[in-house]
């Protein structure tokens, strides 16, 4: 989704605000600009497309100034033109990037209309430009300005505003779209994701919700939304400086497949006991907490909505208590209902999608007894917003098809269920070893795994040519189906589905035939028998078979069935295991079709709107 990018510095920094935009590609996008002051008049070049189109523009047309701001859009309000790109002017003054949707901007658009304003795009966001610049004739300060024109917005922004007449400073307000600021020597920058600024700076401060702040070049004045000053330290970041680097491979999205088992070692550490799963990783008061808790309710989207599928499996199995899951936008939109002491978990890879915070919002307003967020971005919303919070420390994901922040968020939730179960003995000493165990192997199944790659790169030959793709599991390998056919569609965009297998006769059976594949999950578990039985109903009415199975499970190669062996040592993580396979099918299928894997169309990151 959208990202900014400014600085404040006394060196030309149109070269670093275009890095920052490149790092923040990952996110989704489908134009980029940029505005720096220069020679006394503000200087901006947009483009349709990728980042490297606005790169190509300035090096025939270089522009030079030492503060200047920058954004990747992801339309909203308004087609995909350099017109409705950001930067957005109002008066040649006043500049402004904005990530979030105005959602008054029809009535304040005809307002200022009426004063005079005349409005270049379709866009929301240009209404912000002409209120500040509105506000700014009647202000002291530009941070005055913005102070004003924000108390007349509903919706979500973040947003960093530049006027021609104070060069050295920029003006940033978050409310529902983060912001964080870099500091380096004498300089000082701006971005919705530090990822943007790590060639720059290590040196972070993340902006509170409802925060407006003036940014300088050795200070920054933090005004909270009651108007007092805030005092906050900048704190050094962890995260590796190399995080944006594809390194050896072609897309971020296969390195973050390869870098799954150093992913879930890291979110191991330091966590599990010899034979038990230290609880308090879960937070300090998590002992007591999920002890008590006599119910779940889950809530996540995407990828992160299907690991919380999973949780469900393993809490009423291995727990014994009910468990609810729910796509976050549904949720925040439903009249629901608190079961009594029951625990609130948000599941979020970013911690800023839109829907998720607000549905945690919401479950804090209705009594729950704590909220939890699995999430993998420490000082995110979802973090900060939440009673506790478990890391799930895969690194920086830049692929917006998720791999890595997926299986992590899964290792994190078995181990969630297995210090539950701990707190409330509803398993013995022995299997909670034993998952204990199978939690240790994960990273060196993984890589077990991963050595499928070039065989699943010879059976994706076989799918490059279909339209449709149907995925089946039963049991807690349903949900991986599903995660299967979604990586399918999301970077190949061959139209899959997942059906629970069981439910094949009641309606997908109808649409088999020779150019439908079918990839079955299957791992040895006690509902082996019944997949096998659904398998033949495909192959009865000529469907082709891709069966991702367990040696033991018996299954041979015939006409109809191509077999690819994977293994888990272990039921309960065998789910994490046999996504690996499902994420390099979608992967070569994608390169073989020769989409854009890292960037697929129309998709973002992180989706801070609803
Ligand atoms: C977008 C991303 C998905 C992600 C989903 C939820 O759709 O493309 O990869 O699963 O958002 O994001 P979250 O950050 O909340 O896990």
């Amino acid at each position: 989704m959208c990202g900014i990018v400014g600085a404040v510095a006394q060196r030309d920094i149109a070269e670093i605000l275009v890095e920052g935009l490149r790092r923040l590609e990952y996110r989704g996008y489908d134009s980029a600009g940029l505005a720096v002051i220069s020679n006394n008049q503000i200087a901006r070049v947009r483009r349709v497309g990728k980042v490297s189109e606005l790169q190509k523009a300035l090096d025939e047309e270089p522009v030079d100034g030492s503060s200047g701001i920058a954004h990747t859009r992801w339309a909203t309000h308004g087609e995909p033109t350099e017109s409705n790109a950001h930067p957005h002017f109002s008066n040649e003054r006043i500049a402004v990037v904005h990530n979030g949707i105005i959602e008054n901007y029809e009535n304040l658009r005809s307002e200022l209309k009426s004063q005079g304003y005349v409005f270049a795009s379709d866009t929301d966001t240009e209404v912000m430009a002409h209120l500040i610049e509105r506000e700014r004739q009647s202000s002291d300060s530009l941070l005055d300005a913005v102070l004003k024109a924000t108390k007349l917005l509903e919706g979500a922004y973040g947003t960093v505003v530049m006027e021609l007449d104070s060069p050295d400073k920029l003006v940033v307000a978050r409310s529902g779209s983060p912001l964080v600021v870099g500091k380096g020597i004498g300089e000082m920058f701006i971005a919705s994701d530090q990822l943007a600024l790590l060639p720059v700076t290590r040196q972070f401060m993340f902006l509170e919700e409802g925060e407006v702040a003036e940014i300088s070049r050795r200070s920054v004045k933090i005004l909270a939304p009651s108007g007092e000053e805030v005092k906050r330290e900048f704190e050094e970041s962890s995260v590796q400086h190399d995080a944006g680097d594809k390194g050896q491979f072609r897309h971020f999205m296969m390195k973050e497949i390869f870098e799954q088992p150093s992913s879930i070692s890291s979110t191991l550490e330091g966590r599990l006991a010899n034979d038990s799963v230290i609880v308090e990783s879960f937070g300090n008061k998590a002992p007591e907490l999920l002890a008590n808790a006599e119910a779940v309710q889950v809530v996540a989207c995407g990828t992160s909505y299907h690991a919380a599928m999973v949780a469900k499996y393993w809490i009423e199995s291995m727990v014994g208590i009910p468990c609810q899951v729910e796509i976050a936008s549904e949720y925040r939109y439903r009249k629901t209902v608190a079961v009594p002491n029951s625990l609130f978990i948000s599941i979020s890879q970013s911690g800023e999608t839109a829907d998720t915070l607000a549905a945690l919002r919401i479950a804090k307003e209705q009594g729950f007894m704590a909220s939890l967020a699995i999430c993998n971005v420490p000082g995110s919303s979802l973090v900060r917003e939440s009673d506790m919070a478990f890391m799930t420390r895969a690194g920086a994901e830049i692929g917006v098809a998720s791999t890595k922040a997926f299986t992590t968020q899964l290792t994190g939730l078995l181990m969630l269920a297995t210090a539950m179960s701990q707190t409330r003995q509803t398993m013995t000493e022995a299997e909670i070893a034993s998952i204990v165990e199978q939690l240790r192997q994960l990273p060196a199944e993984i890589n077990e795994a991963l050595t499928m790659d070039q065989l699943i790169e010879q059976v994706a030959e076989e799918f490059t040519e279909k339209d449709h793709c149907l995925f089946l599991g039963r049991g807690e390998q349903y949900p991986i189906a599903m995660e299967g056919a979604l990586k399918l569609k999301e970077i190949s965009y061959i139209h899959a589905e997942a059906y629970a297998a069981g439910e094949l006769k009641h309606g997908p059976l109808a649409l088999i035939d020779q150019d439908m594949p079918v990839v079955v999950v299957a791992p040895n578990n006690e509902l082996i028998e019944k997949l096998k039985s659904n398998m033949e109903e495909v192959r009865a009415r000529g469907g082709q078979l891709y069966v991702f199975a367990d040696e033991a499970c018996e299954i041979s190669e015939n006409s109809g069935i191509k077999l690819i062996h994977c293994s888990a040592k272990g039921s309960y993580i065998a789910p994490i295991i046999f996504t690996v396979p499902l994420q390099l099918l979608s992967y070569h299928v994608a390169v073989i079709r020769g989409t854009d894997v890292d960037q697929p169309r129309n998709l973002a990151k992180s989706v801070t709107v609803e």
